[in-house]
């Protein structure tokens, strides 16, 4: 009889040892599964926005309601009353840390905490950052032509400007520019102007209302030293869905100058004028434009912009004064006008057009559409 019992209580040790065992791997298991998930990346790209890394895996990545766990003492919360909202919508998860579950780009929020009594405690607004599996950003650079910048002068301002499908919301949430690397960037409380500053060069930016377009204007700029270095713009727009995208240009402002139109002016009948845009870098024999010149001899009649780029006449430098003339041939109707740097090869500014001969009577139907 004892003989059974001994070898029974054995075989029970040893069930319980296999137990043992077999419940630790499970653990071990569930460690290493939380761990495989737990990858990301994150950084911070201002106080409480943290960006989060994603590459389609799923993974965790715990927010904290306050950081300090002393704060919960001094401030006498308990732990388990802090409870959590997503956009505003309550969620499951109690305490201080709330484990973010994420998945493909799923995840991205503004996450809340509150108190038992409901009053917001901090907060934290993940954005999802889609980065391919080798862990590379994805950047839409330059070649996509995506920012779009360009510069009336050589003063140091510059806009650039990018176009968003009319059914995607974005707005920018972080701007980076400079000329050396080592710059730091920062934003006023109404989220619109930003201000980058390094050792040699400082930037001040602003969104305009759009939302669409910043203006840019590097300050103590010299327009008439040569740059030596490529200025970097990269502006990080959110969008509604919580992602992050970056987008980014490098340029000399030479590259980028465009000047604005000119206006033109009839002196008489064959004889036209136009002036420097009043925008334009003075002075002027430092700062060069060519004009090209346009001639027309037939009306387009119903064209919004009747300045052909390719039916140019003549093309006119016309290096250090302010006012130009230019006579016209017999028998044209129109002349066009365009400027551009005469010592880059940079944009033409958008033609200018004036009408010699008054146009032709139009019929009433043409004047008030019906
Ligand atoms: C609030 O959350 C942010 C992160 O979003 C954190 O940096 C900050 O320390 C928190 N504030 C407190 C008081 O813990
Ligand atoms: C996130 O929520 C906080 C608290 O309600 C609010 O102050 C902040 O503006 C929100 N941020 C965004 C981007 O929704
Ligand atoms: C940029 O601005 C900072 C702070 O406003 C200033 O200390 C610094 O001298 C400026 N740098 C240049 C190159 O002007
Ligand atoms: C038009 O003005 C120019 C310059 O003032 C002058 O030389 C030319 O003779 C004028 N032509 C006519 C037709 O008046």
């Amino acid at each position: 009889m004892s003989d059974i019992k001994v070898a029974w209580n054995r075989r029970v040790r040893e069930m319980e040892a296999k137990m043992t065992v077999f419940v630790c791997c499970l653990f071990v298991w569930a460690f290493l599964q939380v761990s495989h998930q737990n990858p990301t990346n994150h950084w911070t790209l201002l106080p409480h926005i943290l960006v989060v890394e994603v590459d389609g895996t799923e993974g965790q990545q715990p927010l904290s309601c306050l950081e300090l766990p002393d704060e919960l003492m001094r401030r006498d919360i308990k732990n388990g009353d802090i409870f959590w909202k997503k956009n505003g919508w309550e969620e499951e998860q109690r305490g201080n840390i709330y484990l973010l579950q994420l998945e493909e780009s799923l995840g991205g929020g503004n996450y809340t905490c509150h108190s038992k009594d409901g009053s917001l405690l901090n907060y934290t607004v993940v954005l999802i950052q889609e980065v391919e599996a080798n862990r590379r950003i994805l950047t839409k650079s330059d070649k996509e032509g995506y920012l779009k910048c360009s510069a009336q002068n050589y003063n140091g301002e510059f806009h650039c400007s990018w176009t968003w499908h009319s059914s995607r919301v974005g707005k920018v949430a972080f701007i980076n520019v400079q000329r050396v690397s080592d710059t730091q960037c920062s934003v006023d409380e109404s989220g619109q102007h930003w201000t980058c500053s390094s050792g040699q060069s400082n930037f001040s930016c602003s969104v305009d209302d759009s939302g669409h377009r910043i203006v840019c204007l590097e300050e103590q700029h010299c327009p008439y030293a040569e740059e030596s270095q490529q200025i970097h713009i990269t502006v990080y727009l959110r969008t509604e869905h919580f992602l992050l995208e970056i987008y980014s240009k490098r340029f000399y402002l030479s590259e980028i100058v465009k000047p604005d139109k000119v206006s033109i002016g009839k002196v008489n009948t064959t004889m036209i004028e136009w002036s420097y845009p009043t925008s334009w870098s003075s002075p002027y024999s430092y700062f060069p434009l060519i004009f090209e010149i346009a001639q027309l001899r037939r009306r387009c009649k119903k064209c919004d912009n009747p300045c052909p780029d390719s039916k140019a006449t003549k093309t006119w430098t016309v290096p250090s004064t302010n006012i130009c003339q230019f006579e016209v041939k017999h028998k044209v109707k129109a002349v066009c006008v365009r400027a551009k740097d005469a010592l880059c090869n940079s944009k033409w500014s958008e033609w200018s057009y004036i009408r010699l001969v008054p146009p032709r009577r139009v019929r009433l139907e043409h004047l008030f559409p019906l």
